[in-house]
């Protein structure tokens, strides 16, 4: 029987034993904190398709000791909307993840990714987040959004304070930080208002201008749910990946032999230790799953990172094997909410990967084991030393 709750189990048990745990004896568990977990790979799929019985709108007014279970200090615009105002809303985010914008933002992320590698010096210790896998997707948000170049330290300042405050405490700096984001991005939204380009802000502020009029601290919250889901995302999957590959070197030498395999690693990557763990639905009428049942206004952690070592869809499921068969997993969510950053994700951890596994013949581990981040909604490294040779 599983009896702690689970912040105290991931806490107690370490998070693989505890999603074992999960699955074998409770995939449908009662958190004696007072909400649902759904941990099982169906389930959690057919949870995410039901948007109209399992609601995302009310992680808006959860309670602040359910923020803090699953790990969330802010509650967004778009992530904390239904249908059909989540409809309007995608459709204006949309339009800068086409395949053709993706197309068009390549040549400039691989030439980033190129430049940031070329900085990596050969045989020496160095902390990858710092190197690369953070200003990476923080470049590239900050272009996406029109954040002049003078402005990317700060934006990447204020960037790891917002992610900061997601997975650790709260302290004053981190606040004082997401204030002056705040400021900023009012400041910005003012001036596309006034002269708009083609950049994402700027077509944000026509919204305000629709029936679905976006107010001024909507725009400044969805600029924060980018940064957040843009960067901090991607930085973990890059550096889940490359712990992964330091600490089986065998690995490395495998991408290296055949680059083809590099978006195999990025897959497999997501499905085992999945950067975003959870997301938060609540059950808009009474429902059943597997004979139990789920009353209306209850609330569902719907563990991604649990469904997606199901041992009923994967052997061996903890285990991160390059040359898996492929099957469909749920970091990236599933549903209307499904990850709308999910073709940029894959495109800069392509670029990364390829750069590096271009330029380095081996990667090793450094003297430290590295940070990971706390709290239990990103899975992933603070700091993370790692010798590329
Ligand atoms: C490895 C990287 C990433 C992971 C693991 C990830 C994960 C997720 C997940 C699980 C959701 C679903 C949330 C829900 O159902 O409640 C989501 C939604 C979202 N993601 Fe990502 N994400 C990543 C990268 C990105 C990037 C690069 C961007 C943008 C630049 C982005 C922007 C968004 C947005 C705006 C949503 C909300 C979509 C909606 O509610 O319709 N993400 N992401």
């Amino acid at each position: 029987m599983v009896e702690l709750s689970l912040r105290e189990g991931l806490m107690s048990k370490g998070r693989d034993a505890f999603i074992a745990q999960l699955h074998e004896e409770a995939p449908l568990f009662r958190d004696p904190d007072g909400f649902w977990v759904a941990s099982r790979f169906e389930d959690v799929r057919m949870i995410l398709l039901d948007h109209k019985r399992f609601s995302s709108s009310a992680m808006g007014n959860v309670s602040s000791a359910t923020l803090q279970s699953s790990g969330r200090a802010f509650a967004f615009p778009l992530l904390t909307d239904d249908p059909p105002r989540h409809s309007v809303l995608r459709a204006l985010l949309a339009k800068a993840f086409t395949p053709a914008a993706m197309e068009a933002m390549q040549p400039y992320v691989e030439e980033l990714a190129r430049d940031l590698t070329a900085a990596i010096p050969r045989g020496k210790e160095i902390d990858v987040v710092a190197a690369i896998t953070s200003p990476l997707p923080v470049a590239v948000i900050a272009r996406m959004m029109g954040v002049p170049g003078e402005h990317a330290a700060e934006f990447r300042r204020w960037s790891n304070a917002v992610a900061d405050i997601q997975s650790g405490p709260i302290a004053p700096e981190r606040i004082k930080a997401v204030m002056e984001l705040r400021g900023y991005f009012a400041r910005v939204s003012a001036e596309r208002r006034a002269s708009p380009g083609d950049d994402l802000i700027s077509a944000m502020t026509r919204v305000r201008e629709t029936s679905e009029a976006l107010s001024d601290d909507q725009i400044v919250a969805f600029c924060i749910l980018l940064m957040v889901a843009g960067n901090e995302t991607t930085t973990n999957l890059l550096g889940n990946l490359l712990n992964r590959l330091a600490r089986a070197p065998e690995g490395w030498a495998a991408l290296k032999g055949d680059p083809g395999l590099i978006e195999a690693a990025i897959e497999e990557s997501l499905r085992v230790d999945s950067p975003a763990q959870n997301v938060i639905r609540r059950a808009t009428e009474d429902v059943e799953i597997a004979g139990t049942r789920i009353a209306a206004g209850e609330l569902v952690i719907i563990y991604l990172a649990s469904a997606n070592r199901d041992p009923a869809k994967w052997d061996d499921p903890a285990h991160f094997e390059l040359k898996r068969i492929r099957e469909r997993h749920v970091a990236f969510g599933h549903g209307v909410h499904t990850c709308i950053g999910a073709p940029l994700a894959r495109l800069e951890a392509k670029a990364a990967m390829t750069a590096l596994v271009g330029r380095f013949a081996e990667l090793r581990r450094g003297a430290e084991r590295g940070q990971r981040l706390g709290g239990g909604l990103l899975y992933g490294f603070r700091s993370l030393p790692l010798v590329f040779a």
